[in-house]
């Protein structure tokens, strides 16, 4: 087993949770899956591995009345197949133990090595549904005439105006509105 120091998260390990995630994710299919800041409301369990003063794992669960959910179990792609994911996982269901919660459960893609991981760990998939990303105009025309009974999660879109009573209205109504800046500059010839 490797040399790794599993404990609670505390406050001062949000940048290196952080990076831990974004750079665990980013050969995976929840790439694009970037928080950019510790998820302070969710309640339940938070675990880190630490090694030479670096997080290289964290491990997420929050607790329900049909048991656990782990939301979250990531490690650095610089310390894998070290039994830190284990390590992590052990101690969480060891803590889940304690608190009378005899079941744990997760939601994960179809990375290959993450299910091989799942399985490792004595889960079995009980059910399995579809993320279907619409990418660009040709998909987003396709998800609306499809009869595959999608239902939409998030959208991005955009708003070619220069009104500033529109924009004040959409950035009122949804949280998240970029503006996108054309810069153009002379070049001397
Ligand atoms: C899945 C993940 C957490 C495993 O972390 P890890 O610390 O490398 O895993 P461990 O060292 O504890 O692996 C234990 C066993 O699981 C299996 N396993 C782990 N990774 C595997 C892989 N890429 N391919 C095949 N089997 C794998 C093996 O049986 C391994 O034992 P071995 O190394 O002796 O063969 C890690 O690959 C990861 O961070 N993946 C990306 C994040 C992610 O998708 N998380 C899930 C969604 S929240």
């Amino acid at each position: 087993m490797v040399n790794v120091l599993v404990r609670d998260y505390a406050d001062a390990d949000e940048q290196g949770w952080l990076r831990c995630r974004v750079l665990g994710f980013l050969g995976t299919a929840y790439f694009d899956d970037v928080w950019t800041s510790y998820p302070r409301s969710t309640p339940g369990l938070s675990l880190v591995a630490v090694r030479a003063g670096q997080v290289v794992g964290i491990c997420q669960a929050s607790i329900a009345d049909h048991g656990a959910t782990i939301d979250t179990v990531v490690v650095h792609p610089d310390h894998r197949r070290a039994g830190i994911a284990s390590a992590l996982l052990a101690e969480l269901k060891e803590r889940l133990a304690r608190q009378g919660v005899g079941v744990v459960d997760a939601w994960t893609r179809d990375d290959p090595g993450t299910l091989a991981w799942y399985r490792d760990q004595g889960f079995t998939v009980t059910y399995r549904y579809l993320h279907v990303y619409a990418s660009t105009p040709e998909e987003m025309r396709a998800a609306a005439g499809s009869t595959a009974g999608l239902l939409p999660r998030s959208g991005f879109f955009h708003a070619d105006t220069q009104d500033p009573e529109v924009e004040v209205a959409l950035r009122t109504t949804f949280a998240r509105v970029h503006a996108c800046h054309r810069f153009v500059a002379e070049i001397s010839v």
